[in-house]
């Protein structure tokens, strides 16, 4: 099991979450992906699961609630006076999921913090209660060394295990600020550079989708990147 959380809602946790399903399905693993809280999608449109398939293919995807307005789950439910999820219920269905599964992606919306019900609980709570490593979706440009390095501290201090950081969107033509952060965000999350998805992913098929996910994720998830090596060749460029 592992919750795919992120610095801020746009910064590729759900490109991130496709990449880690597609190499986990590719060595033959039976995947399901949970999405607690989908906010600011229609019923009838598609949501950041069916991103997940279009990328990754068939495979198990659950999603607890939809909340119409973009919002954070706690506030689109008030606003929208669908009942809220709560840590215990997507825990429940994680556990279940966890059982039939070889690999459970949980993606949570927006940032570690961000509230799920008027009592507080948090996707930080669901990983605790899992016992779920965590893994932290950066950006790749400035400012995101101190929004890595908060998220990495509030998951510590509430018992989570960060198992690595991963650069969700890497530019084309990285400037100072994106080179530099290669060897500074592992410092900012007190855990390893575990991925780099290059940016401009969404147009691709599956088959060069998969190509950019063994590139751009580490051998953790069956894949060949080498953080030596991509700092080594951004380290070249600064
Ligand atoms: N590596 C990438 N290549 C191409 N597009 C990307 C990449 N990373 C992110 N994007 C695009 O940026 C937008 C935000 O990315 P994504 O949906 O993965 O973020 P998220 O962290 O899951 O956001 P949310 O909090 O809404 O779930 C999407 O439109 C996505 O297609
Ligand atoms: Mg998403």
């Amino acid at each position: 099991m592992l919750v795919v959380t992120g610095t801020g809602t746009g910064v590729g946790k759900t490109m991130v979450t496709a990449a880690i399903a597609a190499l986990a399905k590719e060595r033959g693993q039976r995947v399901a992906v949970l999405k607690p809280a989908q906010t600011g999608v229609l019923p009838e449109e598609p949501g950041d699961l069916a991103e997940v398939r279009r990328f990754a293919g068939d495979l198990t995807a659950r999603e607890l609630r939809r909340y119409p307005d973009p919002l954070s789950p706690e506030a689109a439910a008030r606003r929208s006076g669908i009942e809220p999820v709560t840590p215990a219920e997507a825990a429940k269905v994680a556990s279940e999921l966890d059982a039939e599964h070889d690999l459970v992606l949980i993606e949570g919306a927006g940032g570690l913090l961000v509230r799920f019900d008027p009592g507080g609980s948090t996707l930080a709570d669901l990983a605790w209660s899992l016992g779920s490593l965590v893994l932290v979706v950066a950006e790749a440009g400035l400012g995101t060394l101190n929004a890595t390095a908060l998220t990495a501290e509030v998951a510590t201090s509430r018992g989570l295990n960060v198992a690595g950081v991963i650069i969700g969107s890497w530019p084309s033509d990285p400037g100072l600020a994106e080179l530099s952060n290669v060897a500074d965000l592992p410092v900012a999350a007190g855990a390893p550079l575990l991925g780099a998805l290059p940016a401009g992913l969404g147009e691709l098929t599956r088959e060069e989708f998969l190509v950019q996910a063994r590139d751009g994720l580490s051998p953790w998830f069956g894949g060949e990147f080498d953080p030596e090596c991509f700092a080594g060749s951004t380290s070249a460029q600064t």
